[in-house]
């Protein structure tokens, strides 16, 4: 069962009507199906059998508490870049033995953190955040499993604001400096360095910079355990793209799980997987309201009550997300492709170009497409917007996993100093 169809044209969450979740909860709103996420999660994690594979939900994907709750009662571990998202992790369910910890820039009090928890590892990405961590640890009296992170430097073909793994990019410490790490990490207290790990971006739309990212990985690991190091654990990353646009390429989890066989399958290694977009993109959809179809000068923009600050993906990374009405509609394309804006003061602020539309009616819906992933996520409250409920659905049921925010909260979280004169005092 795909996790969105229309039944007699209406666009369906599994088996519950859009609208009657738009009518209940409002719009904009978004909206996950929890099936396509637990098949996915299960694909991802059967593509590897016979290999000793761990799956870490990257939880920047989507953050929600009900969505990492619902891969870590599947047996996911997660990924996380915050103390915030480890937080979120351990309050979902995920037990500290399945959590990583990647980042660039962790401060001492998140490693601090991290150590406390007892979660899984460490992965580090600088000489700087070695010694920290060792200095951290050992004032604990404590032992940090740590991957290296390397920086392959290959490209991974995506936009240039995801990719990490060219030696341009701030990630990881060039491959080449791995054994001077590992010995650096053995005359250290408080550090068991015994993998590497490696992410060379996302949306990932094909497959050979992975493979030459694990050939990297496994040349430098061979390289190290002949130098006299343990090296029994690969961190692989995420980064598999989906598909957005449907002429896009869409890269096999089969032959990703054979490259990652061919490349890494015989070091006798545990292996690990962040996967975030692949896992909740296509299980979620953000659906919104049009305000009104407003005639331009050559083309028509249809106003929507959703923004760049509930979806900024289009603004930021030129992201292209199908769009389409939730109820369908036998009228005819309107001649002028519509531009779908938000209400924001700012020309960026759009969810789609020139599409193919009908006039929109006001108060009918619209459906953004594989929006599950960085969506929310990246949501803010720019133009004091509040932020967007989240409802999950499973079969027939759903639930509303984040309340829309109230202006109360979001008003709440100012304060006006006391110095400051008010009117009318
Ligand atoms: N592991 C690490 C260390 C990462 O930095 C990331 C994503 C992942 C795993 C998960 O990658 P995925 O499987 O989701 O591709 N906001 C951007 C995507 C940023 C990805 C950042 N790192 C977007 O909306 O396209």
């Amino acid at each position: 069962m795909s996790a969105f169809s229309f039944r007699d044209g209406v666009l369906f969450a599994e088996d519950v009507a859009v609208p009657e979740i738009t009518d209940a909860v409002g719009s904009p709103v978004y909206i996950y199906a929890s099936a396509e996420m637990v098949s996915r999660y299960h694909a991802f994690h059967d593509a590897l059998k016979g290999l000793d594979s761990t799956v870490f939900y990257a939880v920047k994907a989507n953050p929600n508490l009900g969505v990492i709750a619902t891969f870590a009662a599947e047996g996911a571990g997660a990924d996380v870049v915050s103390v915030g998202e480890m937080k979120r992790a351990l309050a979902a369910g995920v037990s500290a033995d399945k959590i990583v910890f990647a980042g660039v820039g962790k401060t001492r009090e998140e490693l601090a953190d991290a150590i406390d928890a007892g979660i899984l590892q460490i992965n580090v990405e600088s000489e700087w955040e070695l010694t920290a961590l060792s200095e951290v640890a050992a004032s604990k009296g404590a032992v940090a499993d740590v991957a290296f992170r390397v920086n392959p430097d290959v490209d991974p073909k995506t936009h240039a604001k995801i990719t990490t793994g060219k030696k341009e990019n701030k990630f990881g410490v060039p491959i080449e400096r791995a054994p001077a790490l590992f010995e650096q990490a053995k005359a250290l207290a408080g550090i068991n360095a015994r993998s590497l790990s490696v992410h060379i971006g996302s949306q990932l739309g094909s497959l050979p910079p992975f493979r030459a990212a694990y050939t990297r990985l496994r040349d430098m690991a061979l390289e190290l355990r002949t130098a006299g190091f343990v090296v029994d654990h690969l961190d692989l990353g995420g980064g598999l793209g989906v598909v957005y646009w449907d002429d896009d390429p869409e890269p096999s989890l089969t032959e990703y799980a054979a490259i990652v066989r061919e490349t890494v399958g015989d070091l006798d290694c545990r292996l690990g997987f962040e996967p975030g977009r692949w896992m909740v993109a296509d299980a979620g959809i953000l659906v919104t309201r049009v305000i009104h179809d407003k005639p331009g000068k050559g083309r028509r923009f249809v106003v929507i009550d959703g923004a760049m600050n509930d979806l900024i993906r289009p603004t930021l990374y030129e992201a292209w997300q199908k769009i389409e009405p939730v109820v369908a509609t036998n009228d005819p394309i309107h001649e002028d492709p519509a531009d779908i804006v938000g209400p924001i003061c700012e020309s960026g602020d759009y969810l789609g170009k020139g599409r193919a539309l009908p006039v929109m009616e006001e108060g009918s819906l619209l459906a953004i497409r594989s929006a599950g992933a960085y969506g929310a996520a990246m949501s803010s409250t720019y133009n004091s917007r509040l932020l967007v409920p989240e409802v999950l659905v499973k079969g027939d049921s759903y639930a509303v996993v984040r309340p829309r925010q109230t202006y109360e909260e979001l008003l709440g979280l100012d304060r006006i100093p006391d110095w400051v004169a008010r009117q009318g005092d």
